[in-house]
């Protein structure tokens, strides 16, 4: 299978519009440092179907920069999109909208996050005068494939980490999940987690066995959010892990077999610019940082 990394920065982007901190003026002065929002593509290996995992405000873009995801030769149109989606949050669906030009979306979420899709965002209403949506369950490991042709998706549920448009919703279930991609032809696996609150039994089990983990790399040290001013609470606190620290994920994951690539950054992480000494550290521990664009072939 193919991985595609369409975009890679957390809500906002890079620069994000209201905020001239020093990683969005950076981005500004030299273009290559700028991020989209983080979206994954995937494509089996006969290159004739692909899906998503996400789909942010960029997405249209994001299909129209990659020639494998356009239309083909003599089609006007690509009929069906397929979306699977780690949460609820804007970042990660607000480019749902910008898929109504489709026939037909076949959205794949849990069912906390297809309510507060359908009845809070209520993007059935919306968008029903423009396409079709069937809305499925996530399929968990062991069930049948039902996203890809080729390709075995299931769900490691990870949170109960809610989008603050549903911040009073009763569910205390699956608000958010881990892609995971298995290519069985090829016996490899890849784990797509851009938003980790905790390390679970569950994900930490899997991202043993993965040949490829993409991980939540929103902050690099817990304190980051409110030493820059963007939030009261610590990174933990926001439901993202830190990169650094006896709590963050950097020496749990130097430890794994897998290639470990971070996604989801902030405007604030240190690592938006190429030259901060964090990207030294990272690549002492054998971890990467996703770039828009990037291509993973497992
Ligand atoms: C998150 O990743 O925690 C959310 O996307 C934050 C937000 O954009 O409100
Ligand atoms: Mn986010
Ligand atoms: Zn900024």
């Amino acid at each position: 299978m193919l991985l595609l990394t369409l975009g890679t920065a957390a809500g906002g982007g890079v620069p994000q519009w209201n905020c001239a901190c020093p990683g969005c003026s950076g981005a500004r002065a030299h273009p290559d440092r700028r991020r989209s929002h983080d979206s994954l593509a995937v494509l089996a290996d006969d290159r004739s179907s692909w899906f998503l995992v996400n789909a942010g405000p960029d997405i249209t873009e994001h299909l129209e920069a990659h020639a494998e995801l356009r239309p083909g030769a003599g089609c006007e149109r690509t009929p069906v999109v397929r979306i699977l989606l780690t949460d609820a949050e804007l970042d990660h669906t607000l480019g749902l909208l910008r898929l109504r030009e489709a026939h037909h979306l076949e959205i794949f979420a849990t069912a906390p996050v297809r309510r507060a899709l359908r009845e809070r965002l209520t993007l059935d209403t919306v968008l029903t005068p423009y396409t079709t949506i069937t809305w499925h369950e996530l399929p968990t490991a062991g069930q049948a494939p039902a996203v890809a042709a080729g390709i075995e998706v299931s769900a490691v549920p990870l949170s109960t980490k809610r989008p603050r448009y549903a911040a009073d919703a009763q569910e205390d279930d699956t608000w958010v999940v881990a892609a995971r991609l298995h290519d069985p032809a090829r016996g490899t696996t890849a784990l797509y987690a851009p938003a980790l609150a905790a390390r679970t039994e569950g994900f930490t089990k899997e991202a043993a066995e993965a040949d490829c983990v993409f991980v939540d790399g929103t902050f690099w040290d817990d304190e980051e959010p409110r030493r820059l001013g963007i939030s009261a609470r610590t990174s933990t606190g926001m439901g993202h892990l830190p990169i650094d620290g006896p709590d963050g994920t950097a020496s749990w994951l130097a430890q794994l077999p897998a290639r470990c690539v971070y996604t989801h950054l902030n405007n604030t992480n240190p690592l938006v610019d190429p030259s901060a000494p964090q990207h030294s550290t990272l690549t002492g521990q054998g971890l990467e940082v996703a770039q828009d664009g990037m291509v993973i072939e497992l």
